[in-house]
């Protein structure tokens, strides 16, 4: 399977692996309680995607030589470790999966394929100022998108609204890192960065808080 491991810094990594068919004896490092998890996934893509993304966990935590500790999701949908130690994030779309893990930071990643359609739901999840300052391009709106879920995946609180609560800085649809902050919530006032890469069709973000 094709993967892209990134060793961030001491403490953090990421891993895209493109999506394949499942060998099921590959997914012998899962806990128990994914392993049920996954029995009950009955889609076959949602399948594939779903192991693909916990695959790209343990090679992130390998190249730092962690441990798979197994991860279950809080009630926020959240995926935290069984160990309570660490932080994950995770995201699939066609044909990619990926992770990001950190020791210490909550960790956000988001990947989206470029899509004309998005144009047409601006006004869901933008901001005046955001549709002010963004051309009319599908790259432009999909990092715009995928660096408010990596936000939204950062704080991992449900009730954050990508129009109401998660407003970007004007950028370029050529740069490389947005900036973003959350506001109208508990965590008002906190600012991210969020980096930003372009895989032939597909945007993939992250953000370290
Ligand atoms: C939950 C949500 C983040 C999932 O994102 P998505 O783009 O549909 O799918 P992705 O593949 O990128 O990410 C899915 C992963 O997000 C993670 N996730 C789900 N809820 C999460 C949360 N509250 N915090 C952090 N991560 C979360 C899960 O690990 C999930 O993967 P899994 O089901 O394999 O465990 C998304 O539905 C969302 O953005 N909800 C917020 C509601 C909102 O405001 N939407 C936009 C309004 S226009």
């Amino acid at each position: 399977m094709q993967t892209k491991i990134e060793k961030i810094d001491t403490s953090s990594a990421l891993a895209i692996k493109i999506i394949e068919t499942q060998d099921e004896s590959g997914l012998d490092f899962l806990s128990f309680r994914e392993k049920l998890a996954y029995a009950n996934i009955s889609h076959p893509e949602k399948k594939r995607e779903w192991a693909t993304a916990r695959m790209a966990i343990r090679d992130a935590l390998d190249v730092l030589h962690v441990p798979y500790p197994g991860f279950f999701k809080d009630e926020h949908g959240k995926s935290q470790a069984m160990n309570g130690h660490g932080y994950i994030s995770l995201s699939h779309t066609v044909g990619f999966a990926g992770a990001i893990y950190h020791r210490d930071i909550p960790v956000g990643i988001d990947m989206d394929l470029i899509r004309e359609k998005i144009l047409k739901i601006g006004f869901r999840f933008l901001d005046k100022s955001e549709l002010g300052f963004l051309e009319t391009d599908p790259l432009h709106y999909t990092m715009a998108w995928s660096a408010k879920e990596s936000i939204f995946k950062c704080q991992g609180k449900r009730g954050v609204s990508f129009r109401e609560n998660i407003l970007l800085e004007p950028f370029d649809p050529k740069t490389g890192t947005i900036k973003g902050r959350v506001r109208g919530t508990d965590y008002t006032d906190h600012h991210y960065t969020v980096q930003v890469r372009v895989i032939s069709d597909v945007v993939l973000t992250y953000t370290i808080w």
